[in-house]
């Protein structure tokens, strides 16, 4: 039977989710490109967290700093030395994966057709993607691709404080592409080696971080769940002290029910002093703040959860896919039942023929409704059956479909139709622009 995954690749590709990166070549293995659909519920994705975090609140500051930085950047950081995976080698078919792809397959090589079952010892493999900056190619003219985009924020700390007159506690935010040379990617778009985070770096004076720790956690949590996400598909995972980064004092994970496993989704880390400290002393600067009332310094913790653009839109689209049987033609239809704050397409306009009066007036009103500005991705369509059409905007999750017909030339009246519900009501053109904004503010 098909899987979830493959029939989410494949509706990806059929309605322009999701493409497969140089596909006319072959195609470059778990890299993947954004269609016409999928890339306007990526960037909805990011505008709705924006707004959430950076527009809605006083407290946090946004930031956009570069993909290259300086190496003394990741050599600080602790990348350089940490930022690595234990890799194995199959000493018969020499494939290399990552050393928990052993626990899964229960010891014996997980490549396709290799029953073996001994390696080489685990080695470190470091993550971080290098290219040269400059003309010439050496040892000298090395430099990283950003892993995570918190170390902008972290390097930009003074300027930040200086120009943004905040005071602790206040956030700072920032999305942005990074890269990771992963040694195991795959099931879709959940492990790529190119992707974006949205991520909050949260400064706390230290005696505070468990309380703001626990703040994030539980409003992270809420965000998600604002999606229209399954709660039950949602868990939190605490990590063990063995297992945290080298950065970190405490982490949680917010894990998704993939359809292979529980996985992480979303991670909230404290960071403690660690990035502020191990900046300040190797670029010799104090990130220390003093405090009026008590008349003492401190360096900031940092709160941070930070969670990838992709992996979110993954989560978005599998929790919201839906095979239906419609009991009236006895058909299944598929629905991506996404949150309307998400959906690519907010409303489709559909005359119910060619005639050319219909797409005179059907044209009208897409142009006034675009004219107003705050609908979002307002789609026309007037090829196939009708019912084509409604199942095309069922699958990629049209909130609201309006039909134009041949009555409308007369009593002024069009057909909007709920996509969950698939019930229609018929209404006047005068309010049809209120009635939209208040049906997607109620779905
Ligand atoms: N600055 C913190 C940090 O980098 P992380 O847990 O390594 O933390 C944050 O990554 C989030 O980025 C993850 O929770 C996940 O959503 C996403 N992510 C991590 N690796 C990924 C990959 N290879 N492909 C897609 N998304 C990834």
């Amino acid at each position: 039977m098909e899987s979830i995954i493959d029939k989410l690749t494949s509706l990806s590709k059929r309605r322009g989710f999701i493409f497969q990166n140089s596909e006319i070549y072959g195609g470059l293995a778990s890299t993947w490109d954004y269609g016409p659909i999928g890339a306007e519920l990526k960037k909805n994705i990011k505008d709705y967290w924006w707004n959430h975090y950076v527009h809605m609140r006083d407290d946090i500051v946004a930031l956009d700093s570069s993909i290259l930085s300086l190496n003394k950047v990741w050599e600080t950081s602790g990348h350089v030395q940490n930022f690595s995976d234990p890799l194995i080698e199959c000493k018969d078919c020499n494939a290399r994966f990552r050393s928990d792809a052993l626990e899964i397959s229960k010891g014996v090589c997980p490549t396709l057709k290799c029953s073996n079952t001994s390696f080489d010892d685990p080695r470190e493999f470091n993550m971080m993607f290098k290219t040269n900056i400059g003309p010439v190619v050496s040892d000298s003219s090395e430099i990283y691709l950003r892993p995570e985009t918190a170390q902008g924020i972290f390097v930009n700390f003074e300027n930040i404080i200086n120009t943004s007159r905040k005071k602790i506690p206040f956030g700072v935010a920032q999305i942005g592409k990074v890269f990771r040379n992963e040694i195991t990617t795959g099931n879709f778009i959940f492990r790529t080696r190119e992707f974006e985070m949205m991520e909050i770096e949260y400064f706390v004076k230290p005696q505070d971080s468990e309380k703001y720790y626990k703040e994030w956690i539980n409003n992270s949590m809420e965000f998600i769940l604002s999606l229209n996400i399954d709660k039950s598909n949602l868990r939190l995972r605490e990590h063990e002290q063995e297992d945290l980064s080298h950065y970190s004092k405490g982490t949680t994970d917010i894990e998704y029910k993939f359809p292979w496993s529980w996985a992480e989704l979303q991670g909230i880390a404290n960071r403690g002093s660690f990035d502020l400290d191990s900046h300040s002393k190797s670029a010799s600067k104090n990130f220390s703040i003093f405090e009026e009332p008590t008349k003492t310094r401190y360096t900031p913790y940092v709160i941070e959860p930070s969670i990838g653009v992709d992996r979110l839109l993954l989560i978005t689209l599998l929790d919201a896919y839906n095979e239906e049987k419609v009991e009236s033609n006895n058909e299944t239809r598929t629905v991506l039942k996404l949150s309307p704050k998400i959906s690519p397409v907010k409303v489709a306009i559909l005359p119910l023929s060619k005639d050319q009066k219909l797409s005179e007036l059907s044209k009208k009103i897409q142009r006034d409704l675009l004219s107003k500005g705050d609908l979002g991705k307002i789609e026309y369509d007037e090829t196939q059956s009708i019912g084509r059409r409604y199942r095309r905007q069922d699958e990629i999750g049209t909130p609201l479909c309006i039909t134009i017909d041949f009555d409308s030339l007369e009593d002024n009246k069009v057909t909007i139709r709920n996509r969950d519900t698939m019930l229609q009501e018929r209404v006047n053109l005068d309010s049809l622009h209120s009635t939209l904004i208040k049906e997607i503010k109620d779905y």
